[in-house]
Parts: C-alpha cells; structure tokens; sequence
C-alpha cells in the first residue's frame, strides 16, 4: 500500500474515476475529523446531502447520529468519520462489489494513516471493512434505520454506550 497524507488521499478521492460513481456525483466525500483521532466511524457510502457538501454524515441520519454521540459525551469533532465508497451511488443504490474494491484503498490508507484505537463500523459497512489487528472493532445499527424503527432506536442507544465505554476503557 502506497501511504499518501490525508491531503493527497483528499485530492484523490475528489478527482478520482477507478469506478463509474463519479460520473453521477458533485462532490467525493473522502471523510474529516482530527488526524490524531482515537475512534473512527465508517459507513458504506454517501448520501445527497454528502454528495452536495462535501462531507459525511451531515444529513438526517449523520445529524442524528451525531446528537446520539453527544449525548453519551462523544463529541463528533474528535472523531474521525468516513465511508468504505467515497462518492455518491445513483438512487442512493447499494454499491456494487467492484465499487467497494475500487474505494477500499482509500479507507485502509486512512485507518494506517490515523491509527484509530477504535473503529466503529456503522450498518453494512463491517462486510466489507478489513480487520487490522491491534484495532478494537464495534458494529452499530445505521442511524437511518434507528431513526425509524423504535425498538433500533433503542438498540442503537445501547450500541453507542458500549462505544463511550469503550473510549472511556482506553483514555483511562
Ligand atoms: N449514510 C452513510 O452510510 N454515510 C453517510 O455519509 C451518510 C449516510
């Protein structure tokens, strides 16, 4: 693996055409937060509003997941938050395999690059995001789905404890 900055990773992302996705996006979403972040948050890939800002999770499920972080005292600034595919998918689709083959360089770059003690893998990225060792992983429901469903919601909640805990566990 060629390790880039996270600014070279960046331009990349932005200018990247290793699959078809560009073709139907505004903007890459390569992921933000601190480089020296300790938790790291993957989803699978973004959303229109990603798409039309630039960043991930700044929709209705980031918003909520963000509040949620908050509420058990993670702050979203110092969390590295970011998505197995950069770009945008048509009807907000699943990404097909050889998309998520093409992207997957990217997020290993990031994880070598930020060296996350904790990676939380939001809904179906933990198919597809590999295992390094040394790293704790933890799955969550995606924020859309706990948004909808009560009885998510409240499974969601329990899962985000468990990761304050969990960050609690390594900043002591
Ligand atoms: N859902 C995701 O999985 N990623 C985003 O960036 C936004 C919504």
């Amino acid at each position: 693996m060629i390790l880039l900055s996270i600014d070279e990773l960046n331009i990349q992302v932005y200018g990247c055409r290793k699959c078809r996705l560009w073709q139907g996006a505004k903007h890459g979403v390569p992921g933000e937060g601190p480089l020296n972040a300790k938790v790291m948050l993957i989803g699978q890939n973004p959303g229109a509003d990603e798409d039309e800002t630039g960043r991930p999770f700044v929709g209705r499920a980031g918003k909520f997941l963000s509040k949620t972080l908050a509420e058990f005292g993670i702050e979203r600034e110092k969390v590295f938050i970011t998505n197995i595919v950069k770009h945008v998918s048509p009807k907000n689709r699943k990404p097909y395999p050889d998309e998520v083959a093409a992207c997957l360089p990217y997020v290993n770059i990031q994880i070598n690059v930020i060296k996350p003690k904790i990676i939380v893998l939001i809904g179906a990225s933990a198919k597809e995001t590999p295992r390094v060792e040394g790293i704790k992983y933890i799955q969550i429901i995606h924020p859309s789905a706990a948004m909808r469903f009560t009885n998510m919601g409240e499974k969601f909640r329990v899962q985000i404890a468990e990761v304050a805990k969990l960050i609690g566990a390594i900043d002591s």
